[in-house]
């Protein structure tokens, strides 16, 4: 049974991943870090688009992917457009900062987003501002060099990094003027929620749309009639990397519990 593909510039998508496999246990999987080339995040559009398309091609070629999920903020604002031109059979969804649910659950309208330098940037970004901000008050945290503390596994830049921009997204609360809602507007930055976490409040709302990724992608395989119907071999995850795949099992077995056939 064909696979779904999912990517990332590289284990961010792994918490997309994990809602994916909650949602949609009968499918298959083939999960891919373009870790050679990651962060994408600080580097520009131009870059972006070139690996979104290098990395879709490849799973397309190698393995007849059925639909794709773009598990990552940065490379959905860069690329989406232009991948669901090049490929309009394939059912594509992408992830951009809940900023919809955020403003939706804040109480005090005082909500702060952290994601990529790149993402912020990004038209679609601002669009998806004037959209759903309203009267909100929404304050941009770029959060530079995290992405590649959490690739490298460094505990230390992690944990620096955490606080630095806690301390840009803040005061927390629920009092008048604080923030009491933080979206988590890159796929990675999940992963590190309980380190983000220890510098805020406990009543403070992180919001991530994995789930709701993951209930999308089961609307858009239901209604291309590409769901998987529960026979035949499934549950199957395949992790690839176009750099050290150990690093990416690493990853999946120390954040989300996640064991997989992983092949170079
Ligand atoms: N995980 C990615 C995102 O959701 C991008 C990280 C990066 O490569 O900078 O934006």
């Amino acid at each position: 049974m064909s696979p779904v593909g999912v990517f990332d510039s590289g284990v961010g998508g792994l918490s997309v991943l994990a809602a994916l496999r909650a949602e949609l246990p009968h499918e298959n999987f083939v999960y891919f870090a373009d870790t050679a080339y990651a962060p994408y995040g600080e580097r520009g559009d131009a870059y972006v688009i070139e690996r979104s398309r290098a990395v879709v091609e490849h799973l397309l070629r190698e393995h007849g992917i059925k639909a794709l999920v773009v598990a990552c903020n940065t490379a959905t604002t860069a690329a989406i457009h232009l991948l669901r031109a090049d490929h309009p059979d394939l059912p594509i969804v992408g992830l951009e900062p809940g900023l919809k649910p955020a403003v939706a659950s804040s109480r005090t309208g005082h909500i702060s987003v952290l994601a990529t330098r790149g993402t912020l940037a990004s038209a679609k970004y601002a669009n998806l501002r004037a959209s759903f901000a309203g009267s909100a008050d929404v304050r941009p945290v770029p959060c530079d060099g995290l992405v590649k503390a959490i690739e490298g596994f460094d505990s230390a830049g992690i944990a620096a990094l955490s606080e630095r921009y806690m301390a840009e997204a803040g005061p927390f609360g629920d009092g008048p003027g604080e923030v009491d809602t933080v979206v988590l507007g890159c796929t990675h930055y999940p992963l590190v929620k309980e380190e983000l976490g220890k510098h805020a409040p406990a009543t403070l709302r992180f919001i991530d749309t994995g789930v709701p990724v993951a209930q999308q992608t089961r609307r858009l395989l239901a209604s291309a009639g590409r769901l998987a119907d529960g026979t035949g071999a499934a549950g199957n995850l395949l992790l690839q990397s176009s750099g050290d795949v150990a690093v990416l099992e690493a990853a999946a077995a120390r954040w989300l519990g996640l064991s997989a056939t992983a092949t170079a």
